[in-house]
């Protein structure tokens, strides 16, 4: 039988839109799964962002400081969920292995790397961000607080300036870095385990203050080759491990413009903070 004209463009439609229709249906099943499968009734699709939606492309890439992982060749997620409570997060875990949907979990911080929002290779995929899981409760009589993961450093330091002249958490230089990431490189904490499980289960870290003094200093100063930065980044590091110990200095390098017609340079940052005054610095 010789198929009709209009069922080849029938079956042609049907070809062509089959993608919009897995993902309609997928979104569909996964809504439904995530009610099921949570204790109290909630509005889920007001927290689920799929292309259609005006706002998906500004919260797909609200922490995506690098900007290869935006060109429209890179695979996008389906859809971004934002679970506004722990128990959502437990209803997404059980729902993406029941429909077989790959996760990418991301927090409040930066990624350069794009791994936690791109999937190159597992197709489809969703993006849990936990940016709007932020709260912090800072308890300085027991010098300590409890960051939820979407909370960024600069919002930890706030929050503990906030309460105390006195107490930091020492946690890194970018404001923009969550507690977990900044967490798994640094070890002046301890307990290691013990906050892994803090995470697991609490979706938050127990961090630790520490006692800084009420006058702090900070400078940054930059120097491009054309003003001796090699030599001096070489005499740095002759002398950067006797410094005192309460001062810290990184260095960041950098390519910068030197003129409005394009001749590119290097420069180095030395981003700098002390724990002291200004005085005390100089006879530091
Ligand atoms: C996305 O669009 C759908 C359909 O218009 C709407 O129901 C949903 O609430 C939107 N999601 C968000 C997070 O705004
Ligand atoms: C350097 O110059 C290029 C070309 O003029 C421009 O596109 C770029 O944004 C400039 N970079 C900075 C850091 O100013």
């Amino acid at each position: 039988m010789v198929p009709s004209s209009s069922s080849i463009l029938s079956m042609l439609l049907v070809l062509l839109l089959s993608p919009f229709i897995v993902s309609h249906a997928l979104q569909d099943r996964f809504l439904k799964c995530v009610s099921r499968n949570s204790a109290s009734s909630f509005p889920f699709s007001t927290v689920l962002y799929t292309p259609k939606n005006s706002s998906f492309n500004s919260v797909l890439q609200s922490s995506a400081q690098n900007l290869r992982f935006t060109l429209p060749s890179v695979p996008k997620p389906e859809f971004i969920f934002t679970p506004l409570q722990e128990s959502h997060i437990q209803a997404v875990v059980i729902c993406s292995k029941q429909l077989g949907i790959h996760l990418r979990v991301r927090s409040g911080g930066h990624d350069f790397e794009g791994l936690s929002y791109v999937s190159e290779i597992e197709s489809p995929f969703i993006v849990v961000d936990l940016a709007k899981l932020r709260s912090i409760s800072v308890d300085i009589e027991h010098n300590s607080a409890w960051v939820q993961v979407g909370a960024t450093n600069g919002e930890l330091y706030y929050r503990i300036s906030e309460k105390s002249k006195t107490h930091g958490f020492p946690s890194g230089t970018c404001p923009t870095t969550s507690r977990p990431k900044s967490h798994g490189r640094r070890s002046f904490l301890g307990h290691q385990r013990r906050r892994r499980w803090q995470l697991r289960n609490r979706h938050a870290w127990k961090v630790k203050l520490v006692p800084v003094p009420s006058a702090v200093t900070v400078f940054t100063v930059t120097k491009t080759l054309e003003q001796g930065a090699t030599k001096l980044l070489y005499r740095w590091q002759q002398i950067a491990d006797q410094l005192d110990k309460d001062l810290f200095i990184r260095v960041q390098i950098q390519t910068a413009n030197v003129s409005s017609h394009g001749k590119r340079t290097i420069t180095t940052s030395y981003n700098a903070l002390f724990l002291g005054d200004a005085n005390r610095l100089l006879q530091a």
